[in-house]
């Protein structure tokens, strides 16, 4: 069986992040949220990958390869516009043929395994399609799912009054039935070929949708209050693991912590859960809980904590301690004595910035 991963979009949420980044490359617990997805394939038993990719495509290429890596085969699709997820996956029909497949969003996690009804869907061709649902507080926000006497009946895409707090997570499979059944779709308010218009044809076809309600979490890495809430949930699933000569001076490190061999902590207090990344610097510094550093980044007198720091930072000297942040790539943030003594930044446009 085939898999596809969706790793294109616009971003438009995750703004200004996604103006330079794949969002799907922002990393939870120092791993790509899409390494994740492919993980969760791979366990799956798919062996054969196509990665859809869009404007970020040099980016998702140069960090997944030929899925070597994990053993597996990595084909990658180009999507001209983020033109929806069904268009998606009818660009991807060449590559998939008439085989049953796995469909999942590259920004997704989710933490339960999806083997065991992959495995299913497989060898029962009397489903046409599966879904993967979770009940959630904010239905309005997805696509949310109508059952009745136990089958599903109605998707509706963001409704502003949701049938049910039930709603498709972004794992699906189907089999080649979905292929007409986008090709009938019309762009919807906004633009796209939606999945949920999709599978409503299919169940107006008389297809069968089969269902599991997944259990454990589910986050739509979309926004940055959900990455650092994903990027807590990673970290707790840390094995610890130090390497005592990277620690100099009188440094504390307590609870559950990952420190990469070559980085270099001084004089510092690592609370975990905390991993920090390759060549990275923390010098007279606090990392608290639920932290994650990347690579080649550096903290020098400063407090962090709750936050996701991204590669090649520097933090220097800030008298405050930083919170519930997630900081891109190359930032620089420092305290300056230059006077007179004010604020001066260098901000991207859909920065978030609170004093
Ligand atoms: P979304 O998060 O639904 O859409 P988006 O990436 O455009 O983001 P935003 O809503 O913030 O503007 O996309 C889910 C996943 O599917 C994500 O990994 C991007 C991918 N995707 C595609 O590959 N092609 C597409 O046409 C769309 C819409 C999404």
């Amino acid at each position: 069986m085939k898999g596809i991963i969706l790793s294109g979009g616009k971003g438009t949420r995750l703004r200004p992040l996604s103006y330079t980044n794949a969002k799907q490359l922002i990393p939870l617990a120092n791993k790509p949220v899409l390494f994740y997805a492919i993980e969760q394939a791979v366990e799956a038993g798919i062996h054969d990958l196509g990665i859809i990719v869009g404007d970020t495509k040099e980016q998702i290429k140069e960090a997944v390869g030929d899925g070597s890596r994990w053993g597996i085969k990595v084909t990658y699709i180009e999507q001209d516009a983020p033109r929806g997820l069904a268009h998606a996956v009818k660009i991807a029909q060449p590559f998939l043929g008439e085989e049953r497949f796995l469909m999942m969003l590259g920004d997704n996690f989710t933490e339960e395994s999806i083997a065991p009804f992959v495995k299913r869907f497989r060898d029962d061709e009397s489903i046409n399609c599966f879904l993967f649902l979770k009940r959630v507080p904010d239905p309005e926000k997805s696509g949310v799912v109508e059952l009745r006497d136990g089958k599903v009946v109605r998707l509706v895409e963001k409704p502003k009054v949701p049938p049910s707090n039930l709603v498709a997570t972004g794992i699906y499979l189907f089999d080649h039935h979905v292929f007409p059944a986008i090709d009938r779709l019309k762009p919807s308010w906004r633009g796209e070929l939606e999945i949920t218009e999709t599978i409503q044809n299919l169940i107006d076809d008389g297809y069968t949708v089969d269902y599991h309600e997944l259990e454990g979490w589910w986050i739509d890495t979309g926004k940055s209050d959900d990455i650092i809430l994903a990027n807590r949930l990673a970290l707790s699933r840390l094995r610890g693991c130090v390497d005592e000569t990277c620690l100099h001076g009188e440094t504390d490190v307590s609870g559950l912590v990952e420190i990469a061999p070559t980085a270099y902590i001084e004089n510092s207090v690592i609370r975990g859960p905390v991993i920090i990344g390759e060549n990275t610097r923390i010098i007279d510094s606090y990392v608290g809980p639920f932290t994650s550093i990347y690579h080649d980044v550096l903290i020098r007198n400063s407090e962090i904590e709750n936050s996701v720091v991204l590669e090649h930072c520097e933090i220097l000297d800030v008298s405050r301690r930083i919170e519930s942040s997630l900081i891109g790539r190359h930032a620089y943030i420092a305290n300056s004595e230059k006077k007179p003594k004010a604020l001066r930044l260098v901000i991207a446009d859909y920065s978030n910035i609170q004093l």
